[in-house]
């Protein structure tokens, strides 16, 4: 099958562009570095000729309101015209478990809007969910930290590996559509400030978690429960301790380091 995934050189599109070759299908990482881009339309009618699925895992380079907003609405409605002109047969997007819960965040209202352009269009979709990679872990660390103190909510959080993430990719773009949502997720949960204590010890930083009920999460106030999936999410296999550990083995030492 041809399938071509947007967003392909990014962390999940990588991974996916790979996972879908070794099963024999012919994947293409279409993206701006290898010229498509889905917000001008560049590139984007070669790319799709003779695709059965098109994978949508792009990301915003600006997360500010109005340009993230922007980006997901027009590159949404620019892949979607092009998949009809090339009978595409199967879109699926990468969104966000809890968007709905999170629309104080102008991020969150992009994903929704892309959402629900995909829903209304002719095209069969399915829409992922995926709750926060383990390799976001760090930017929300860093977007909570002010000094040496980083302050979070105790919220539920269920993080997965962005390996498992495009496991899942994979296998749903190479099956039926599901014209609806499906939830993927890792295997535990933590609290925020937990997992952000066992990430900063992994990496031997020395800033200190301060567990505030009132902290915000990204910039925005988050229920208990406003990042779990529900009871019927499909569940990753990587532990995020395992992976921590693996890939806090796997850094390269800084040169300043005695070897
Ligand atoms: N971070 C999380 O924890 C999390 C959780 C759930 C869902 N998600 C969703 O997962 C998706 C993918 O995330 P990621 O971390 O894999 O993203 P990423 O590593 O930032 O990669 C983004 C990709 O989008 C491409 N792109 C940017 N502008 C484009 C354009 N105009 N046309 C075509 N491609 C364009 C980039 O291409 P270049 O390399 O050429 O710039 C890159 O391949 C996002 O939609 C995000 O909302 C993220």
């Amino acid at each position: 099958m041809k399938i071509v995934v947007i967003g392909g050189t990014g962390l999940i599109g990588s991974k996916l562009v790979k996972k879908l070759r070794e099963h024999g299908h012919e994947a293409v990482a279409a993206s701006p570095n290898t010229g498509v881009n889905s917000v001008t339309g560049e590139g984007l009618a070669d790319a799709l000729k003779g695709a059965s699925v098109v994978v949508d895992v792009t990301n915003s380079p600006s997360w500010e309101d109005a340009a993230v907003l922007k980006f997901f609405e027009t590159s949404t409605r620019n892949l979607l015209a092009h998949e009809a002109a090339s009978g595409v047969g199967h879109h699926v997007a990468l969104s966000v478990v809890g968007t709905e819960r999170l629309l104080e965040s102008g991020f969150f209202r992009a994903k929704l809007a892309q959402e629900n352009l995909i829903k209304a269009s002719s095209i069969p979709y399915s829409i992922v969910r995926a709750t926060q990679f383990f390799e976001f872990v760090k930017q929300i660390v860093d977007s909570s930290t002010v000094g040496n103190q980083v302050r979070l909510p105790p919220a539920l959080i269920q993080p997965m590996a962005a390996d498992d993430v495009a496991g899942a990719m994979a296998r749903i773009a190479t099956n039926s559509p599901l014209n609806g949502a499906v939830e993927i997720g890792g295997p535990e949960q933590f609290r925020l400030d937990e997992l952000a204590r066992l990430e900063l010890a992994a990496r031997q930083d020395p800033r200190e978690v301060i567990s505030d009920p009132r902290a915000r999460y990204v910039g925005i106030a988050v229920s208990e429960r406003a990042l779990v999936p529900g009871g019927n999410a499909q569940l990753g296999e990587a532990h995020f301790e395992d992976w921590l550990n693996q890939s806090t083995r796997q850094a390269p030492k800084s040169p300043l380091q005695p070897t």
